[in-house]
């Protein structure tokens, strides 16, 4: 049997039918490669998409959130609570700024923030003495976390709310689409996202005026007038021309790319075996589906026979980021964070990809099927 990718690129480039290929070769034949035409149209784009009053890209999404927090004047000092069960990013744009990732625990089923660890954690600062600024809330594996909740905690507490979305463009919370849900929101074009460049990129969205100004002055050395009048310390962070054209592409399948997302994500869920869990998508949530993850206290031994069979997965994530050598002497939720430890032990993902075959779905089900009882 030939083995299943966990994500098949190929299939969607010829899908696109030739359209990636030209739109590289327009900007090849302009040479306008640092902020040419197609970074601004595809911020339209992207705004019309997601309803942000403003989009602007840089040059992928741990810098999109770096920017955030300098938009939000972030100091040496200042705590952010950020979700404990994410990617290192998330904590390592607060730290390279030298502030304080705060370490909350997640919600067993959802595994998003869990807002009684959040409320804890805040109190737990303040009553320290430390210098609580902002929560960056986490969209993962698609999933959307209760801005509407965590944005009444933070206003109580004089906090500001980052979503980082970068697994989640595309996905929404009732009405809202990602990107409209917090302060500022923030995301990855990393290639295996749900919308996915050809290499780096990132946005950052918000519907403040002022804070995208800074934004767009930031993402070039804090430009002013022009690059040569800088105003404040920023960074180089833009997104390729040729990123801007591949993703202006991309963007215009996403929607049907996300239902096809969905309909593998019902099939898998009708056939789990008995003892798999799933991350649990409430039904006003749509799911951008970046990953399919389940849990099983047998996970190691599921994922070595479904690998013999050829069939790939992966777990996000191993281990919680206070476990992590770089992040462990950073604060955590004063009762500890149980839940975000226990799900690292038990999550993989399965593979997900809108082109993944039915033949294929049938297989990956019927082996963990077999997986799991033999
Ligand atoms: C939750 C989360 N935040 C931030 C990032 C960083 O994005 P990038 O790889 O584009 O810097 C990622 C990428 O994997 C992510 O999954």
């Amino acid at each position: 049997m030939k083995n299943i990718s966990f994500i098949n690129l190929d299939a969607q480039r010829l899908k696109l039918n030739g359209a990636i290929e030209a739109a590289i070769q327009k900007v090849i034949h302009h040479g306008q490669f640092i902020m040419g035409p197609e970074v601004r149209e595809f911020e339209i784009a992207l705004e019309k998409y997601t309803g942000a009053h403003y989009a602007i890209s840089c040059a992928n999404g741990t810098d999109a959130l770096s920017l955030a927090l300098m938009a939000m004047d972030i100091r040496p000092n200042d705590v952010i609570f950020v979700p404990a069960f994410t990617f290192a990013a998330t904590a390592e744009a607060v730290a390279l700024l030298g502030a304080v990732p705060y370490f909350v625990d997640v919600d067993e089923k959802s595994f998003l923030l869990d807002q009684t660890s959040l409320k804890r954690s805040i109190l737990d600062a303040q009553t320290r003495g430390l210098r609580p600024r902002g929560i960056i809330a986490v969209d993962l594996f698609g999933s959307v976390p209760d801005y509407e909740t965590i944005q009444i905690i933070a206003k109580e507490n004089n906090l500001f709310v980052i979503a980082d979305a970068a697994q989640s463009i595309g996905g929404a919370r009732g009405s809202k689409q990602v990107g409209t849900m917090a302060d500022i929101t923030t995301t990855s074009f990393f290639p295996s996202k749900p919308l996915g460049a050809y290499g780096d990129g990132g946005a950052v969205l918000t519907d403040n005026a002022e804070i995208a100004e800074s934004i767009k002055s930031l993402r070039i050395h804090g430009k002013g007038k022009n690059k040569y009048d800088n105003i404040r310390i920023g960074m180089n962070s833009r997104l390729d021309t040729l990123q801007a054209a591949i993703l202006i592409e991309k963007l215009k399948i996403l929607p049907e790319e996300i239902e096809a997302r969905q309909k593998i994500s019902d099939y898998y869920s009708e056939r789990l075996p008995k003892p798999i869990k799933k991350q649990d998508i409430p039904i006003t949530i749509k799911s951008a589906w970046a990953q399919y993850t389940i849990c099983s206290t047998n996970r190691d031994r599921i994922r070595d026979r479904l690998l013999r069979k050829g069939v790939p997965t992966a777990v996000y994530y191993p281990t919680p980021l206070n476990k992590l050598q770089a992040y462990r002497d950073y604060p955590i939720d004063p009762l500890g964070l149980y839940i975000s430890q226990k799900l690292s032990h038990l999550v993989f993902s399965l593979p997900m990809c809108p082109y993944l075959t039915q033949k294929n779905q049938g297989l990956i089900c019927q082996l963990l099927e077999k997986a799991c009882h033999s």
